[in-house]
């Protein structure tokens, strides 16, 4: 049995990984959500319901899980509660197994007002975020200036902190935005509202975490965005504003690396990225509109269309480098069903001196093109399949390949959106 799983994406995000760790949660204790915010949308599918989270950690479907939100997370409390009853209406009740750390900073209204009207004025050099706060978020937690979860529990002190930030805010919003100002007591007011309900949530995390290491539960760490959005090891400034790759799970939680037994890349079987910055397989031709199409590529939290590209042997080393990945998890072979060829890229080239590099750092990608190489499609059905043997030929060979590109073995396949459309190729319950 694979104890303490980490589910990371190795690409720009949306690789599937919320299905993944719905998925292998069936077998494990708890699911912990580490970075990011509500800019992360991960879609499950089960029993013919579709949904959607942003911020509660996709394990919680099981009846069993406990969920943890921690210290990494920056937190939108009105957000959380809205999922909170989204997922009542669909008769799964968390509340009594959600838990959220005393630490992690609060996302508050005034920071999505200070992403929108940053991107704004950024006009065409826009990073293209999803608008949910997250940067302003981040920042005043690095800058040590954040309400946190456990300030809702002292009301004075809340109210005093509170009123401090949005003087911050307001200051910068009505002078170089010619914005409206906020008034820290309707705020106020609505925190206080949601901390009744969330009250018995809050708890210090980190040590219920190690007691559950202590007491040998399995965890799965559930990673949002992707690899190449890392705030340090991304396409920066083009990145979000968190460690999406493996250290982010250490610093988000407060669990050391000796406890994490089994790292796993989630890797959509062509590339996609929402928002803007380079990439380098983009495609602009019918096959973008055929993945588009086909494997319905538009954001779960913006709508917006995602860009779509083959995928990217060469950032896909990249990722597993720097995240020390165990195994990987390929998602959304079905998409590829209807193409005649398949192309990998396996190298790019510079595209003055001609020098050709496998290995690359994402931090620089200007003046390169992409090398490819095509394998023959298998223009068969493959969508439900949940037996490795049951897999065209074409589709175990492509698989082979993408092996050998990468190094290190596929241990997960994903055949459709619903929890069952899935292959183990290796028992990680054993
Ligand atoms: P995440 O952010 O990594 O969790 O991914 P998203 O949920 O944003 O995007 C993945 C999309 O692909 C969702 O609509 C999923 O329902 C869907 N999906 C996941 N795995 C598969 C698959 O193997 N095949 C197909 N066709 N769709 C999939
Ligand atoms: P999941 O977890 C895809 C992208 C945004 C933008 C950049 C910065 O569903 O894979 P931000 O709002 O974080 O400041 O935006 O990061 N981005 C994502 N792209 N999937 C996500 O999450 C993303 N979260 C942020 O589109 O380019
Ligand atoms: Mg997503």
């Amino acid at each position: 049995m694979q104890k303490n799983i980490v589910i990371l994406g190795t690409q720009w995000g949306d690789e599937g990984k919320g299905k993944i760790v719905d998925y292998l949660s069936q077998n494990s204790s708890y699911v912990v959500r580490y970075h990011g915010g509500h800019n992360a949308g991960h879609t499950l599918v089960v029993e013919n319901k579709k949904i959607v989270l942003h911020i509660i950690p996709s394990g919680l479907l099981h009846p069993n899980v406990i969920g943890i939100i921690s210290n990494g997370v920056v937190i939108s409390i009105s957000e959380l509660v809205k999922e909170i009853e989204m997922l009542k209406k669909h008769n799964f009740f968390i509340k009594k197994r959600l838990f959220i750390s005393h630490s992690a900073s609060l996302i508050l209204p005034f920071h999505i007002t200070m992403d929108i009207v940053r991107e704004k004025k950024l006009g065409v050099n826009s990073i293209g975020t999803t608008g949910r706060g997250i940067g302003p978020a981040y920042e005043d937690k690095v800058a040590r200036r954040s309400l946190r979860v456990g300030d809702l529990k002292d009301e004075n002190k809340l109210s005093i902190k509170l009123k401090n930030i949005v003087d911050y805010y307001n200051n910068q919003l009505v002078s170089i935005y010619q914005h409206a100002s906020f008034n820290y007591k309707i705020i106020l007011k609505d925190l206080l509202k949601f901390k009744n309900i969330i009250n018995d949530m809050i708890v210090d995390t980190t040590m219920m975490l190690h007691k559950a290491i202590q007491n040998k539960k399995s965890i799965i760490f559930e990673g949002a965005q992707g690899s190449l959005l890392d705030i340090d090891h991304g396409t920066y400034p083009y990145v979000t504003s968190s460690n999406s790759t493996i250290g982010g799970v250490i610093t988000g939680t407060g669990v050391g690396p000796k406890n994490l037994d089994y790292i796993l890349g989630v890797t959509k079987v062509y590339s996609t990225r929402v928002g803007n910055g380079p990439f380098p397989t983009e495609l602009f031709n019918n096959i973008d509109e055929y993945l588009s199409k086909k494997g319905n590529e538009f954001g779960s939290t913006t709508g917006r269309k995602r860009r779509t590209g083959w995928l990217d042997g060469v950032a896909l080393r990249y990722s597993i480098q720097l995240n020390s990945l165990s195994a990987l998890c390929i998602t959304k072979l079905d998409v590829l069903d209807n193409l005649k060829e398949i192309k990998i890229c396996t190298a790019y080239q510079d595209i003055n001196t001609l020098e050709i590099y496998t290995n690359v750092s994402f931090v620089n990608l200007e003046n390169i093109k992409p090398i490819y190489e095509t394998y023959p499609g298998w223009m068969q059905n493959t969508s439900g399949i949940k037996k490795i043997e049951d897999l065209p030929k074409a589709a175990k060979n492509y698989i082979k390949s993408i092996e050998k590109i990468a190094g290190i073995p596929v241990d997960m396949i994903s055949t459709g959106p619903d929890r069952n459309d899935t292959i183990l190729v290796r028992n990680l319950f054993v």
